[in-house]
């Protein structure tokens, strides 16, 4: 699956949130717990690190993954320079509130009384920008909702006379490199419903949670998972659950749209789709593949490109 989904608001989001990166001293980046790298856009890292901006880095959803994953994600990014993380629940205003003093710390030039600390939300659709800040700011002033990209222009609050927040819309960036990275954003539903095949996702997360979380499936859809792969998962639900499609067999589309509504949810338990340790298993795993996809073109099979290069 090759998912490109970059609607043309996205860029001049970007051209904006490379204008307000200039005028800000801490970005608060929001990831999803669940996906926290596959969830990270590499265009903010990128804007801030030109600017030489401290991020704090907030694990949003927490509520929904996995704690043990959470925690090891932590580590790993609070050994980054520049970068604090915590994890969070947004829907919880009391961990919310910790966020300025969060900020404060990492600028502490900005914290004498005299100069506001001025801090900007980013991170990709759907992974909890206008909860965040509708709790910061403590009354509903962005739109919440479960479909992508609902922010769309950028505004600044002023949170008291020490704190200035300025919201942005999600942004994606051009292309996702690797094919993992987009089922999980699709699960997720970062990415608009109509750019995937709901069908491929579910399967794919079906596949995931049979490898890390076998006993959650087998509970929620309550029929043994064992030998199964994640067809077979999604084509039992369909099953268990009566779903039928027009000439009597099971309703695969309606079981794959059940199991990502559930995960979405958070009804399956706990869970997380990486962790470190997974995500250097897979790049080094797509790095194995380039490698070998690339060895062929420099390899000399029969002589012919021997002899042109010594002809040059
Ligand atoms: P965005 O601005 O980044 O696009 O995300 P937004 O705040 O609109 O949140 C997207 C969905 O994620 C919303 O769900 C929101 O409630 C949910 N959400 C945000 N933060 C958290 C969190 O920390 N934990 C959990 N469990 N969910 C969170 P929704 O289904 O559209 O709305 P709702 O019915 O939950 O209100």
């Amino acid at each position: 699956m090759s998912i490109q989904w970059y609607p043309g608001h996205m860029t001049s989001a970007r051209k904006k949130a490379a204008e307000t990166m200039a005028r800000i001293d801490v970005v608060i980046e929001v990831v999803d717990a669940r996906l926290p790298e596959a969830s990270t856009n590499p265009m903010v890292h990128e804007l801030r690190l030109h600017r030489q901006r401290p991020c704090l880095k907030i694990l949003n959803k927490a509520d929904l993954a996995d704690p043990v994953a959470t925690k090891a994600w932590l580590d790993y990014y609070n050994r980054q320079s520049g970068v604090k993380a915590v994890a969070l629940t947004s829907k919880n205003h009391g961990e919310v509130a910790r966020i300025p003093a969060l900020c404060q710390s990492l600028a502490p030039h900005r914290n004498d009384n005299v100069k506001q600390l001025r801090m900007m939300i980013m991170g990709i659709p759907n992974v909890g920008k206008s909860t965040l800040m509708n709790a910061l700011v403590r009354r509903k002033i962005a739109k919440v909702g479960d479909e992508p990209a609902v922010t769309k222009s950028q505004q600044t609050y002023e949170l008291s006379v020490r704190h200035a927040i300025t919201d942005t819309p999600g942004m994606m960036w051009p292309k996702i490199e690797h094919d993992s990275d987009g089922f999980m954003l699709a699960a997720s539903h970062a990415i608009g419903r109509n750019a995937v095949n709901d069908d491929e996702v579910a399967i794919f997360l079906a596949d995931l949670l049979l490898a890390r979380y076998p006993a959650l499936l087998a509970a929620r859809y309550k029929f043994p998972v064992d030998g199964l792969d994640g067809v077979a998962v999604i084509e039992s639900v369909a099953k268990k659950r009566g779903f039928r499609a027009r000439g009597g067999e099971p309703d695969f589309e309606k079981a794959a749209s059940v199991v990502l509504q559930d995960y979405r949810d958070g009804v399956l338990g706990r869970v997380s789709l990486e962790t470190p340790q997974t995500r250097a298993a897979m790049l080094a795993e797509a790095k194995a593949l380039a490698q070998s996809r690339a060895a062929p073109a420099a390899a000399v099979p029969d002589g012919t490109a021997a002899a042109s290069a010594g002809e040059a």
